[in-house]
């Protein structure tokens, strides 16, 4: 048994469980793969729910997702969860691509059926439910700054934040640019009059912009969807004097668990949240996916506490 395969692994099912107790029939897809805590996550709950069934790490270079994806559909594979590169390379390598996949223009979840790759994105959904579950209140009731919108995983909370329809959506980033196609993109979302009028519920801030602090002001939640913070010596991302007592902050990082910018927010007086519940809430989709029905909540996030706990 291997901690990481490779597309190489998929020629046979003899080689892939070679000396595994379980056949595998679940995956995740990325590059590099091997700090990835799905595996954790997934292998608790179907120990639980599925017993028998076994979830692996497969290390895929870009431009080999499709026969990643082919490969595992062959050795009747339940399904798989593609993360960093390839959640828009996979959506090229699908026969069907569910809405919200379709609308965030990524996929982080596949499902094999009748012969057929079906393509789904658990991220946006995830964060909706992880921003419920830490703080009590819905996206679409929201005012929302996502900080890193032209990122992977800011363009998709920004995009599930817009197909919300939230009260108004601040995209900022350090490239401005990035934040601008995206804005162009989710501009149809915010058409109709809500609490203000339609320019102002989608705005577009460079991280350095002078005005940020003044931006702050006017929203709810920030979330942080930069790699700033993973590392333990990082600053904020956000510049001083930005959070207040009103606000709620997310940081989709949770390992280190107190970011610099939580703890900034805990001495504002703000409430915060680390990107746990995001992980935790996309898989628990995933897997629902897979298996209609099933709920391994407590069990996924007792895996997780024990997978993070040093
Ligand atoms: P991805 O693969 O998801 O695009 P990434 O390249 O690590 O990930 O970038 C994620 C986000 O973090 C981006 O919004 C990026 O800003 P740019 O679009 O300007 O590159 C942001 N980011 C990364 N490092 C940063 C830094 N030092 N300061 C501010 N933003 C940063």
């Amino acid at each position: 048994m291997k901690d990481v395969y490779t597309i190489d692994d998929l020629v046979s099912r003899s080689r892939l469980d070679e000396g595994a107790e379980s056949p595998a029939r679940l995956a995740v897809i990325g590059s590099p793969i091997a700090h990835s805590l799905s595996p954790q996550l997934h292998q608790a709950a179907l120990d639980q729910f599925q017993s028998g069934v076994r979830y692996i790490r497969l290390e895929v270079p870009p431009g080999k997702v499709a026969m990643a994806l082919e490969r595992l559909q062959r050795l009747e594979f339940i399904g798989a969860n593609i993360t960093v590169p390839h959640k828009f390379e996979a959506l090229e390598a699908v026969d069907e691509i569910d809405p919200a996949a379709s609308t965030l223009g990524a996929a982080n979840t596949i499902l094999f059926e009748e012969g057929r790759k079906l393509a789904f994105n658990t991220d946006g959904p995830g964060f909706v439910r992880a921003i419920r579950e830490e703080f009590l209140v819905d996206v679409k009731d929201l005012r929302i700054m996502v900080v890193g919108a032209g990122g992977g995983a800011g363009q998709a909370i920004a995009a599930q934040c817009a197909t919300e329809e939230c009260q108004r959506l601040v995209l900022v980033n350090r490239t401005l640019e990035k934040a601008r196609d995206l804005a162009a993109r989710l501009s149809p979302c915010f058409e109709s009059e809500r609490l203000e009028g339609p320019g102002q519920r989608l705005v577009v801030r460079p991280l350095d912009s002078p005005g940020l602090a003044a931006e702050t002001d006017q929203v709810d939640l920030i979330v942080n969807t930069t790699s700033v913070g993973l590392r333990r010596t990082d600053p904020s991302p956000l510049p001083s004097g930005c959070l207040q007592p009103h606000h709620l902050v997310y940081d989709t990082i949770y390992n280190p668990a107190q970011t610099r910018l939580l703890g900034e927010a805990f001495q504002a007086g703000a409430r915060s949240a680390n990107g746990l519940s995001l992980l935790l809430y996309q898989g628990l989709l995933s897997f629902e996916l897979w298996f209609p029905g099933q709920q391994p909540l407590e069990t996924m996030q007792l895996s997780l506490q024990q997978a993070l706990t040093p």
